[in-house]
């Protein structure tokens, strides 16, 4: 099926687009009352991300309520420790917690690769839905968590400031963490090959916590995982988005991706004389920006635009946008976007 608009995966390529295309991390979400609505019909979180068609809905709404350029499945990084034999309970306020983490070798037993078709076909039965009902509208985004991401939750137990269970861990039992690392870079390969089938046109992998790990640990922790999932997923393009990780970049320069996430710490220039030419630039605007007026996110959007330049540069924040954001707030920037010709 040809896409009506297909500005996003032409400036994935590096290709000179009319205007910058723009989406929002977590724009499938709770900024929207829509989704709200229809979380309020379904027991908990976990039971919307299993339910395909009400999954679909809310991957589409953003689409038909904000006008982005691309739609992103509703879904969680944590349904890789989930099929994996390591569930979790998303408690409401809090976050993610895991009964029984990942601890000791005895606990590894414990853990299988995923296997997409029958752990996680419920996931690609919502992409293969979202993508009917987009019916070319708008290109899909599918996703999965970094390994390291997925490591610091699974060990942890739950989210944390420090993390420092997790790392602690790198320190004590490096080859058991290799090992953890290892079973969910087999995992979350298998799974974004999966999606891809069902219809993703780019996956973007998560590594949200990447700013926690010093450089040295970034390289033996999280990058290589990474890397081998990027030469593994070649059927479609893939974005890595590795938050905190400023250290990190002339090193993520070189992984096999064809975009590069920036959160709003990283200073456009500096990172794309470190980055070089060839890769496609995603974010980075503050998701606290959306919390001023609207003549200041439009000269903050603006600002970040004309930094960015026009080509290899896919408009959003340097983070998700946060759930109390107004969603007006959030039409403001993606339409300033939109009317920049700058
Ligand atoms: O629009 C989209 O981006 C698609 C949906 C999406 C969700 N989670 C839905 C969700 C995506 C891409 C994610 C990724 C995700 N999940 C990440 C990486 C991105 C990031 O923000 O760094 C992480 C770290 C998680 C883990 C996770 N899921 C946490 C820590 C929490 C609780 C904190 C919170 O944001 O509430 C979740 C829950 C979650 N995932 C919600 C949504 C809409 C909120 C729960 C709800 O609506 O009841």
């Amino acid at each position: 099926m040809t896409l009506q608009n297909d500005l996003f995966l032409r400036a994935v390529k590096g290709e000179t687009t009319e205007r910058t295309p723009v989406w929002l991390m977590r724009q499938a979400g709770r900024i929207l009352p829509e989704y709200r609505a229809v979380r309020a019909k379904l027991k908990d979180f976990k039971e919307l991300v299993s339910s395909p068609a009400f999954a679909a809905e809310v991957s589409i709404q953003p689409v038909d309520l904000l006008g982005v350029d691309a739609a992103i499945i509703f879904s969680d990084i944590l349904v890789i420790p989930d099929a994996m034999g390591i569930s979790y309970e998303m408690k409401e306020a809090k976050g993610p917690y895991f009964p029984s983490p990942i601890r000791h070798e005895a606990d590894l037993a414990k853990i299988r690769i995923a296997d997409p078709m029958a752990d996680l076909g419920y996931v690609l039965e919502a992409i293969r839905l979202t993508k009917k009902e987009l019916n070319g509208r708008v290109p899909l985004i599918g996703f999965a968590g970094a390994p390291f991401t997925i490591f610091a939750y699974v060990v942890e137990g739950s989210g944390s400031k420090t993390f420092s269970v997790a790392r602690r861990m790198m320190y004590e039992n490096p080859a058991l963490s290799h090992q953890i690392l290892q079973k969910i870079t087999d995992s979350t390969i298998l799974y974004l090959k999966a999606q891809i089938e069902a219809g993703a046109d780019l996956v973007q992998l998560f590594d949200s916590w990447a700013g926690i790990l010093t450089p040295a640990h970034y390289e033996i922790f999280s990058l290589p995982y990474i890397q081998q999932i990027c030469e593994a997923v070649q059927t479609a393009p893939k974005t890595v988005f590795a938050k905190g990780a400023f250290f990190a970049r002339k090193s993520l320069a070189k992984l096999d991706c064809q975009v590069l996430g920036l959160d709003w710490n990283m200073d456009i220039a500096e990172s794309r004389e470190m980055i070089g030419k060839e890769k496609t630039l995603q974010g980075n605007l503050d998701p606290c920006a959306l919390y001023g007026s609207f003549a200041d996110i439009k000269t903050e959007t603006e600002k970040m635009l004309r930094a960015f330049g026009k080509t290899r540069h896919i408009a959003n924040l340097g983070h998700g946008v946060y759930p109390d954001t107004d969603p007006d707030k959030v039409r403001c920037f993606i339409d300033t976007v939109k009317n920049f010709r700058g």
